[in-house]
């Protein structure tokens, strides 16, 4: 267990904070001491997450944003530092995703998903960056892919893509950025259970089975196991870690299952 004070005197970014991973790492840096600031466009699941996260006494803001408008993502970073002096962690959670074969793909629908997934990072990135270099902590940026965005991912040819392309932007700004004392990484989760994620690409396409067999744990995960992963990589005890991509998968992606 990760100490009380880890992420004390912190702020944190977390697009997508309302739904799913994104509000479990809010949750989480909350309660070790960060003040959160959640993004996310749906303005309902946006203010029910924040009195969640209140009722806890977790300091935290929520703002009304969509990742695709690199202004939105922009006015909000500034709102956060406005509101809470600083900037010392964003994480780039926000993603849209659904299963389609390449085929079948329009180019507005392989752009939505560029959009919001590679795009938005790149606002993020950009907006936070004068700010994460005035962090008296030393900045640092997590964004969440997977490894099929490096082994490819059959049905979902616009999210691979794009998460390929985090990986490689963030391997790019960890050395444009180390002497800013930023440091850039990257998380990748396997299944996660219950999940919109998981729900879309394995539930709802009659292959959650097949896909807990995939990992070598024989299970999906948990979302804590993601928000520990993004604990350590925004604290201290991961003070030289820059340009990683820790992979939170349950060994999914060594292990090879025809059917
Ligand atoms: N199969 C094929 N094409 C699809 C699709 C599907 N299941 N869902 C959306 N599209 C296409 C649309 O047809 C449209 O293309 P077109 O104009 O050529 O017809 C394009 O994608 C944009 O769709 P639209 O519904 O207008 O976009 P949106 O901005 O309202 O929603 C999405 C964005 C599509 C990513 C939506 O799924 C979303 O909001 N997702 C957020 C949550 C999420 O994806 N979570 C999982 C994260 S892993």
């Amino acid at each position: 267990m990760f100490a009380p004070d880890t992420l004390k005197n912190r702020v944190a970014f977390i697009t997508g904070g309302a739904g799913d991973i994104g509000f479990e790492i809010a949750q989480t840096y909350g309660r070790l001491g960060a003040r959160v600031v959640i993004a996310s466009r749906n303005q309902t699941r946006l203010e029910e997450a924040l009195s969640t996260l209140q009722q806890q006494g977790i300091e935290a803001a929520a703002i009304a944003t969509d990742v695709r408008d690199a202004d939105q993502v922009k006015r909000a970073i500034d709102q956060t530092v406005g509101r809470f002096g600083a900037l010392d962690i964003l994480v780039n959670n926000a993603a849209g995703n659904f299963h389609c074969p390449t085929a079948g793909l329009t180019p507005n629908g392989w752009k939505t998903v560029i959009d919001i997934d590679l795009n938005g990072t790149f606002y993020g990135c950009l907006a936070a960056y004068e700010h994460l270099k005035r962090s008296a902590h030393g900045g640092s940026i997590i964004s969440i892919i997977t490894m099929l965005g490096l082994t490819g991912w059959p049905g979902a040819a616009h999210a691979a893509a794009a998460k390929a392309g985090i990986l490689s932007l963030s391997r790019t700004l960890a050395v444009e950025w180390g002497g800013d004392g930023i440091r850039v990484n990257t998380i990748s989760p396997g299944p996660i259970g219950d999940t919109e994620g998981a729900k879309r690409m394995y539930l709802d396409t009659g292959r959650g089975d097949l896909e807990r067999r995939k990992t070598a744990l024989n299970r999906f995960g948990a979302k804590a196991d993601v928000a520990h992963a993004a604990v350590y990589l925004a604290s201290d005890m991961a003070g030289y870690v820059t340009g990683d991509n820790l992979v939170v998968d349950g060994g999914r992606w060594l292990k090879y299952v025809a059917a």
